[in-house]
C-alpha cells in the first residue's frame, strides 16, 4: 500500500514537471526479435530473442526499457555454434503462477517461476512432445485457457491450439490455420508467432505470415465466432488480408504481441523490424511499439509500422 503511494506520488511529480510521457523505437536495436511485454503493479516486463538465453528486461516507462534492468533466467548449457538455440519467450500468469515458455531446438518448453514475473524459473519441461515453436497462452472467454503454437501440418508450416490441462502440459492438438493464401506464402508458406487479442467482447489470434527473411513478413489475424468450439478450425475467421506490413523503413514487421497500458484503457502491439529492405531472420532486428487503434465495426486498426525516431505519446497512465 505505501509502496504504491509512493509511486504514484512520484509518477505524478514527474507528469508534473517533465509533462506526458513520451518515448521514441526502437525500444531495442539488437536483439530485438519475437518481442514479448506485459505490464504488472508498476513495470513493464519485455522479453526478446537472443537465442543463446532467456533474458527479462524491465522498466517503469517503455523509454526506460531502452536502458532497463535485466535478468538471465535460462541460459542454453550447451549452445551450438550456429547459436540458433532458444527463442521467442513468453511470460504468462497461469493460476497465479508466472511461467516462461519459449522455443528450443524446435520444441515447446516451458519454466516454471513464483508469484511476481521477477522470480526464479526452474523445471524446465517440454509442453507437448510434437513439432512446435513460437508458443502462446489464449484465454478464451468462457473456454478456459489454450496453447497455440505453429506446429506442421501437411508439410505447412501451419498454427496449432490445444487446451491446457494445466501450465505444463495440453490436450489432443488441432489445426487452427494453414498458411494457403497468396500472402501468408511468399518465399515460403508460414503462419507462425499467434499472439492473443481481446476487446469489445471479441477475440482474436493475430499471427505472422510468409518467410521471415522477406519484406512481406507480417501480420494477419484469425477472430473467434465466439460461441463455438475454439479447437474447430471453423470457429475462426482468417482476416481478407494482412493488416500489418513493411513501411516506413521497417521491413518484416511481425512476430508481435499485444499489451494493455498501464490503466488498463488502451492495448499496443509491440513487433519487430529490421532495416534491412530484403528482410531479416536474424539478431538485426528491432524492437518497436505502437498503440493499436479501433475501427467502427470493432476490428483492430494495427496502422502502418512508425518510424523510427519519431516521438510518441507513452501508453495511457505511464
Ligand atoms: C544477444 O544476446 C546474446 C545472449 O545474451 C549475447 O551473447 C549477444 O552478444 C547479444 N547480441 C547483441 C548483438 O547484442
Ligand atoms: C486453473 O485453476 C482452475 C481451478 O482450480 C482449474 O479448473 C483450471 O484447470 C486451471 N487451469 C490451468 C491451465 O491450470
Ligand atoms: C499436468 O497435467 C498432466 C496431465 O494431466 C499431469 O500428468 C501432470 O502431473 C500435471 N502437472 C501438474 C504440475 O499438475
Ligand atoms: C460484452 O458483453 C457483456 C455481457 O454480455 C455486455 O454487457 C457488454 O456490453 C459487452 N461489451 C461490448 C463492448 O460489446
Ligand atoms: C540484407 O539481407 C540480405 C539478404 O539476406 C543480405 O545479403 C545483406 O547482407 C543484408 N544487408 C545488410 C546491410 O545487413
Ligand atoms: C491511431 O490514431 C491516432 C490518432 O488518429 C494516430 O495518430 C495513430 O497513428 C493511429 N495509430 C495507428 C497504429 O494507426
Amino acid at each position: 500500500m505505501k509502496a504504491t503511494l509512493v509511486a504514484c506520488a512520484l509518477s505524478l511529480f514527474c507528469t508534473l514537471v517533465g509533462g506526458a510521457s513520451t518515448f521514441s523505437n526502437p525500444l531495442r536495436t539488437r536483439n530485438g526479435s519475437d518481442p514479448f511485454l506485459v505490464y504488472v503493479d508498476g513495470y513493464y516486463y519485455l522479453m526478446t530473442t537472443t537465442w543463446r538465453d532467456l533474458q527479462i528486461i524491465r522498466a517503469k516507462t517503455l523509454e526506460g526499457l531502452k536502458t532497463g534492468e535485466s535478468k538471465t533466467i535460462y541460459t542454453m548449457a550447451n549452445p551450438k555454434p550456429d547459436g540458433n538455440d532458444v527463442w521467442a519467450p513468453e511470460l504468462h500468469k497461469i493460476n497465479g503462477t508466472w511461467h516462461v515458455y519459449y522455443s528450443q531446438d524446435r520444441f515447446s518448453w516451458v519454466l516454471t517461476g513464483g508469484p511476481t514475473p521477477w522470480g526464479e524459473y526452474t523445471n524446465n519441461q517440454r509442453v507437448h512432445e510434437e513439432w512446435g515453436i513460437d508458443g502462446t497462452v489464449a484465454e478464451i472467454p468462457g473456454w478456459g485457457h489454450y496453447y497455440v503454437f505453429s506446429c506442421e501440418r501437411d508439410e505447412l508450416q501451419s498454427l496449432c491450439i490445444a487446451t491446457m490441462n494445466n501450465a505444463t502440459s495440453v490436450g489432443p492438438i488441432s489445426l487452427l490455420s494453414q498458411p494457403l493464401e497468396p500472402w501468408e506464402r511468399v518465399e515460403i508458406p508460414v503462419n507462425e508467432g499467434p499472439a492473443p487479442l481481446h476487446h469489445g467482447n471479441k477475440t482474436w489470434i493475430a499471427y505472422s505470415a510468409s518467410f521471415c527473411k522477406t519484406p512481406d513478413y507480417q501480420i494477419a489475424s484469425l477472430l473467434w465466432d465466439g460461441e463455438s468450439d475454439p479447437l474447430e478450425q471453423s470457429s475462426w475467421k482468417k482476416s481478407d488480408g494482412p493488416l500489418f506490413s513493411s513501411a516506413n523503413g521497417n521491413y518484416g514487421t511481425a512476430h508481435n504481441f499485444f499489451f494493455t497500458s498501464p490503466d488498463g484503457t488502451e492495448i499496443w502491439n509491440i513487433y519487430h523490424a529490421t532495416q534491412n529492405s530484403s528482410g531479416s531472420c536474424g539478431s538485426d532486428r528491432q524492437t518497436f511499439a505502437q498503440k493499436v487503434n479501433w475501427s467502427a465495426d470493432g476490428s483492430p486498426d494495427l496502422g502502418i509500422p512508425v518510424k523510427a525516431g519519431e516521438i510518441l505519446q507513452a501508453p495511457s497512465g505511464e
